[in-house]
């Protein structure tokens, strides 16, 4: 039998777990150049004691895991320890959340395709998995970029990158841990909400094929898209219930419904913003009295993570406030999962 079978019970209460009780995954393995960059336009010194400051402050928060089924960590931080010792992989253990590790390692530019890129790091992939494995991981994640624009995307980057999230999601399987696959169509441009959703649709349609052709189980995988959205400088913004529309029709064409759970991306969006769309989201179920065939979670990072960051500043003083808006962040988006997010819950943390 192959491994991955003999793993297929684990993979599946895995993936089932991360998006159990409408809860999601708070992203903090934003890379080091990413990081640094968030840093820099906070006024934050962009050092490795810094980066360990700031996710040791993320895990500690009071109440995390009454929000949070699971975090993924970057490869820094997952072998970083809190200021006592204690490692965070076993603080993230202790404190019933389950750890997680962003496994790609970055989008380069694809030959041959100006303006596009293909994300790297299949090659050797199996050892640190299975390194990562030891280490506690039990997810994964790996995230592709698709840009739009003039002519874009091409359909050799679509199928370069749905390559690559298939054969990385196999791997993963193999060692037993669940695949998150991302596949971002980024927001940046003017397109309208109806060539945004098409393009996502398309995009998911052939990584769905990759992942068929691959042999991946889709029961033991989440999936992390972006949501289906107006670009950031269409001069029409789609309204929060044309956003929440065009998603789920989106899905629904395209994602089995063996896939237990769809926890979202930000993207970019506000914090506020990210509620208000999953929380039209699953409204659109709840209020017809349906049940979606899938899990419809969360997987934010800078619409978790944002406000406290800038709160922060680097600064110790600053410590509390700042875990308290990441806490009301997360809160928000349980709500949401709920379809009960309302914009007066901002103004009540306030
Ligand atoms: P954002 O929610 O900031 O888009 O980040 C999600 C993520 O993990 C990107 O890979």
């Amino acid at each position: 039998m192959g491994r991955r079978l003999m793993n297929a019970q684990q993979l599946m209460e895995t993936a089932s777990a991360l998006v159990a009780d409408d809860k999601g995954l708070l992203a903090m393995d934003e890379s080091n150049p990413t990081c640094n960059r968030r840093f820099a336009q906070a006024g934050i010194p962009q050092t490795i004691e810094a980066r360990r400051a700031y996710r040791e402050l993320i895990l500690t928060t009071g109440g995390l895991a009454d929000c949070i089924n699971g975090v993924i960590l970057y490869d820094e931080t997952i072998r970083q320890h809190r200021k006592d010792g204690k490692s965070f992989i076993n603080l993230v253990l202790d404190a019933g959340v389950i750890p997680g590790v962003k496994v790609d390692i970055g989008a380069k530019d694809l030959a041959g395709r100006p303006g596009e890129r293909i994300t790297e790091g299949l090659d050797g992939l199996r050892d640190r998995l299975e390194d990562y494995s030891r280490m506690g991981a039990r997810f994964a994640k790996w995230r592709a970029v698709i840009a739009m624009g003039d002519g874009l995307p091409s359909w050799g980057c679509i199928e370069a990158n749905a390559h690559a999230l298939a054969r990385y999601a196999v791997l993963c399987q193999e060692v037993g841990l669940v695949p998150i696959v991302e596949p971002e169509v980024l927001m940046d441009g003017d397109q309208s909400l109806e060539l945004r959703r098409a393009t996502t649709e398309r995009t998911l349609q052939r990584v769905f094929a990759q992942l068929d052709a691959q042999g991946a189980m889709l029961e033991g995988m989440i999936l992390k898209p972006n949501m289906a959205i107006s670009g950031l400088a269409c001069t029409t913004q789609a309204s929060v219930s044309e956003v929440a529309e065009a998603t789920v029709s989106c899905l629904l064409r395209v994602v089995p419904a063996a896939v237990p759970g769809i926890a979202f991306l930000s993207g970019g969006q506000s914090g506020e913003l990210a509620s208000a769309r999953l929380s039209a989201i699953n409204l659109r179920f709840k209020a017809s009295g349906k049940t979606p065939p899938w899990a419809l979670a969360f997987s934010f990072a800078r619409a978790i993570q944002q406000p406290a960051l800038e709160i922060w500043a680097g600064k110790e003083a600053n410590r509390e406030a700042a875990q308290r808006a990441l806490l009301h962040r997360a809160r928000c988006n349980v709500a949401a999962r709920r379809g009960e997010y309302v914009a007066s819950m901002e103004t009540i943390a306030a």
